[in-house]
């Protein structure tokens, strides 16, 4: 474009194994499309080891890293170009905590003893996605770029910029 200077800012988000299986697509891309982020790309891909771990590269020293590796290669996760105003920092707002036990909890502080699981489900279902959709530390159902540099990074790692917005070899799009 000859004026970039009034494109949107773009995040990378994915729905994670665990969203696909859990069939919770749908409705992620509803708030997605709610909150005003138009999804610019869009695909859905079987990620091997070996670009799980080039994609989570930063983690590599972690004890998680294999357990991360193997769930994120688990099964098809479904890749998207999200753009809007203030794209990475509002994604990470939305999809809420790394771990979506805290995201359940609507004040981490306090001790949610004295409400049961259902209702503490109830009650927190609104607050973000991870809330809604995730489980626990790993399996937290979605992705965010952390920065506008990992965004340009994750972006070209899957999709090449071209007109055509094929995924790119290292993964079997399905
Ligand atoms: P991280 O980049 O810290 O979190 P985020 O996804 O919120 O940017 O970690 C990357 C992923 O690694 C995280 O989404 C889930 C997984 N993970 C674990 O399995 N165990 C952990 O202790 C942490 C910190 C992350
Ligand atoms: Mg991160």
């Amino acid at each position: 474009s000859s004026n970039r200077s009034i494109e949107k800012e773009r995040t990378l988000a994915i729905i994670k194994p665990d969203g696909l299986f859990g069939n919770h697509s749908d409705r992620i891309k509803q708030v997605i499309l709610d909150s005003h982020f138009n999804i610019a790309k869009e695909t859905v891909v079987q990620l091997d080891e070996e670009s799980a771990a080039t994609f989570y590269a930063e983690h590599s020293s972690k004890s998680f890293f294999a357990s991360l590796i193997n769930y994120m290669t688990s099964g098809p996760v479904l890749v998207m170009v999200l753009e809007k105003e203030n794209a990475v920092a509002d994604w990470r707002h939305l999809i809420g905590p790394t771990d979506a036990r805290e995201a359940k909890i609507t004040d981490p502080q306090r001790v949610p003893d004295q409400l049961s699981q259902n209702h503490l489900l109830i009650v927190s279902s609104a607050l973000s996605i991870r809330a809604m959709c995730g489980l626990d530390l790993q399996k937290n159902c979605v992705h965010g770029s952390d920065s506008n540099k990992s965004a340009e990074r994750e972006i070209a790692f899957f999709f090449k910029e071209t007109s055509s917005d094929e995924a790119v070899a290292n993964h079997d799009e399905l």
